[in-house]
């Protein structure tokens, strides 16, 4: 089984825990697609919660109704990918640089479903370059701050994320780090220190927001809890 094979399953699993009437986040990326793909094919009445402008468009396209996050109390149940499952389905995220709208949704849902390819379990978090998204304005100064933060938990200086086409730049108009360190210790401590910047918006370590995992294995789709 390939790797897009997994993450479909896992997709097509997770559309089966939505029910009519629900409000449900849509994560983004690669798996999440396919999660979005199985449940416009359920064709259940519902509406979706994009945490990403691809997300949005894609659902769009399947003819899924969607609303902004504003415009819902709750939302039920939240279906999202990562890039990292680590001990506790703790996460890293932010791969496709969504993360900030991802964690957004996913606090405000009642039930977070994390789904994967069997590749993206680890014992620990960080073999996965683990991405910090900041403001524009100061970056530079702000990259420095993260590069003294590193160095206190022994973690090399994060790299400004950019692509072919030039500095990345995410949905809200902010860049990204990407902080490389093969194994993340201790994920909590570093997470507040991140946050602590100014000039940080967040940061890609979802810790205790996992509520259950679908992973997509050769034998099936396991399900997993923290
Ligand atoms: C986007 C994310 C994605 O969920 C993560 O990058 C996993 O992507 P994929 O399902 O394509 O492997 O966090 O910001």
């Amino acid at each position: 089984m390939t790797a897009d094979t997994q993450k479909q399953a896992a997709g097509e699993a997770a559309a089966e825990l939505v029910e009519a009437g629900m409000i449900v986040g849509l994560g983004t990326g690669s798996t999440a697609a396919w999660f979005v793909k199985a449940l416009a094919a359920r064709g259940l009445d519902i509406k979706g919660v994009p945490t990403s402008d691809a997300t949005a468009d894609l659902a769009r396209e399947l003819g899924i109704a969607i609303v902004g996050l504003d415009d819902v109390k709750r939302v039920d149940l939240t279906v999202d990918g990562a890039d990292e499952i680590g001990p506790g389905l703790s996460l890293i995220k932010g791969g496709g640089a969504a993360l900030l709208r991802e964690k957004l949704v996913w606090e405000a849902s009642s039930r977070c479903v994390v789904i994967a390819d069997a590749a993206k379990r680890v014992k620990a978090l960080g073999r996965f370059p683990l991405p910090i998204e900041v403001v524009r304005f100061g970056h530079v100064h702000t990259g420095q701050r993260l590069a003294d933060i590193a160095a206190e938990f022994d973690l090399p200086p994060p790299r400004l994320r950019k692509s072919e086409r030039g500095l990345v730049i995410t949905d809200g108009g902010n860049l990204i780090y990407d902080m490389a360190s093969g194994r993340i210790e201790q994920p909590a401590a570093l997470g507040e220190a991140l946050k602590s910047v100014t000039g940080v918006v967040d940061h890609g370590l979802f810790l205790d927001l996992a509520d259950e995992a679908l992973i997509g294995t050769d034998e099936g789709v396991v399900r997993l809890h923290p």
